[in-house]
């Protein structure tokens, strides 16, 4: 297809079904939520879109109307398709949101997340370079997938699009496909919708419509994609699965030629919207989910979950899951560590294995190499955190903090039963069970902790 892209996309309107039950998914969840490569299905609809579209996209929804506005919020504007009478029907109700605001309507579905905004970009450009009422994308694909085939007549003009259930055996046969993307001039549109008959399965088909325009005389044409994976639609959870793919080897590709390096690619999980620092290792079987951004030079995995958190520089991960935390720079972590929600270590923390941190922050060049769990704590920097060491923070009705001062050394197994503070150069004995707030430069410890005698006292 010619890359013909038009500068400005004004005067262009945008419906995407998603009103449909998605029978095939066998699904709660609507099938346009289902999620690629930790995105809704649907969002890689409407990135497509994004950067080249001034008007909102209209969004038909029916089924799951709900949940697909609550996840989705305003981002787009919604049309309420009630009951769901096929697909024309579908284009309809977003008639009262358009209707003289563009002339041009680009109209898809939804469950296509493979689609690129060139391709889009292209068919646009086309329908508007000349002046009948309907362009059209094709594929050419051996596996049907259940698409509706293009028929053409012997001039190669196309007449009509035939649904696979309504189609004969030497239609069936045809390998030019309907991925359902289609240009429409506005005022022809809404006055044809309307005449649309109803197939035999009680539906109005938006198909009908290219019958339609080639019968008034018109000549629709149909492109095809150059690139026929993009047109790939999700019916089944197969479908699914080989969409989650070919988006996760996208973003693979993307990172490795950014400068990232993947031990083991297939292993190697990556959402999208995920960043990664140049000069990065990634090893085996690690997980990069949601907001996560990690700097340069470091090592990350094998095996480890990281999700919606920031990683700096030069930081080591090794076999440990890190959930809405924050690592500074020259941070080392595990193996078999669990950063929870609002961790935050400072640069050049050493947390090793077995250790467990959740809302506490640590500061710079602070160590905790061993069985510990902080939790609710504020800690300074190069305080020594012993091996065992636990932060009491409930006390069956609350959660307390715990606050240790610059370069405290808490003895192995300590107990900070909390609210308690260690002061400044502090030590806690080994097995102490601190139950009150430890002076600057003090030593406790004991059951529960208490001063230790110095010669004289
Ligand atoms: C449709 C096309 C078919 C094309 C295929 C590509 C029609 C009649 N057929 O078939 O030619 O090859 O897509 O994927 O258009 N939807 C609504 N309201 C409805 C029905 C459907 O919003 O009443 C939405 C669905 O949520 C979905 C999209 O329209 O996002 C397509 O519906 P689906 O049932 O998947 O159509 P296909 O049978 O795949
Ligand atoms: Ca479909």
């Amino acid at each position: 297809m010619p890359r013909e892209v038009v500068d400005s996309a004004s005067g262009l309107g945008v419906v995407i079904l998603a009103a449909g039950q998605g029978t095939r998914m066998r699904s709660r969840l609507p099938k346009v939520l289902h999620r690629i490569a930790g995105q809704p299905m649907v969002q890689y609809v409407l990135d497509a879109l994004s950067g080249w579209v001034d008007t909102k996209p209209i969004l038909v929804v029916g089924h799951g109307a709900d949940q697909v506005q609550s996840a989705l919020g305003e981002v787009v504007i919604y049309a309420l398709q009630q009951p769901q009478l096929g697909t024309g029907h579908a284009v309809l109700q977003a008639r009262s949101a358009l209707e003289g605001q563009c002339d041009t309507v680009l109209v898809l579905y939804a469950d296509m997340p493979l689609l690129s905004s060139d391709t889009l970009r292209s068919l646009v450009g086309l329908h508007r370079a000349q002046s009948e009422p309907v362009t059209m994308l094709t594929c050419v694909r051996e596996d049907s997938m259940g698409f509706g085939r293009i028929l053409r007549d012997s001039a190669g003009l196309v007449t009509a699009i035939v649904e696979e259930a309504q189609a004969t055996p030497a239609q069936l046969a045809i390998r030019e496909l309907n991925p359902g993307v289609y240009c429409f001039n506005s005022r022809w549109l809404w006055d044809h919708l309307p005449r649309l008959p109803l197939s035999p399965k009680g539906e109005y088909y938006l198909t009908h419509l290219v019958g339609l325009a080639v019968s008034e005389g018109h000549i629709v044409q149909g492109i095809a994609v150059a690139d026929a994976t993009e047109t790939f639609g999700i019916n089944t959870r197969v479908h699914l699965s080989h969409a989650e793919n070919i988006v996760r080897q996208r973003i693979r590709e993307a990172l490795m030629l950014s400068g990232v390096t993947l031990l083991d690619p297939d292993s190697t999980y990556v959402e999208t919207g995920v960043t990664v620092g140049r000069d990065t290792t990634i090893y085996p079987n690690t997980h990069l989910q949601g907001r996560t951004h990690i700097g340069e030079e470091c090592h990350i995995g094998p095996n480890s979950i990281i999700r919606d958190s920031t990683i700096g520089h030069r930081c080591r991960l090794l076999a440990s899951v890190v959930e809405e935390a924050q690592l500074e720079d020259d941070v080392s972590v595990g193996p078999f560590a669990h950063l929870r929600k609002d961790a935050y270590l400072a640069s050049g923390v050493h947390m090793g294995n077995f250790g467990e941190i959740k809302n506490s922050r640590l500061g710079p060049g602070t160590k905790m190499g061993h069985f510990s769990y902080v939790g609710d704590a504020q800690i300074a920097a190069d305080v020594n955190i012993g091996a065992g060491t636990i932060t009491c923070n409930f006390d069956g009705a609350q959660k307390q903090t715990t606050i240790i001062e610059e370069g405290a050394f808490i003895g192995s197994d300590t107990m900070l039963v909390a609210p308690v503070r260690i002061g400044k150069r502090a030590r806690t004995g080994a097995g102490s069970v601190v139950t009150r707030d430890v002076p600057p430069g003090s030593v406790v410890y004991g059951v529960p902790a208490r001063p230790k005698k110095t010669a004289g006292q």
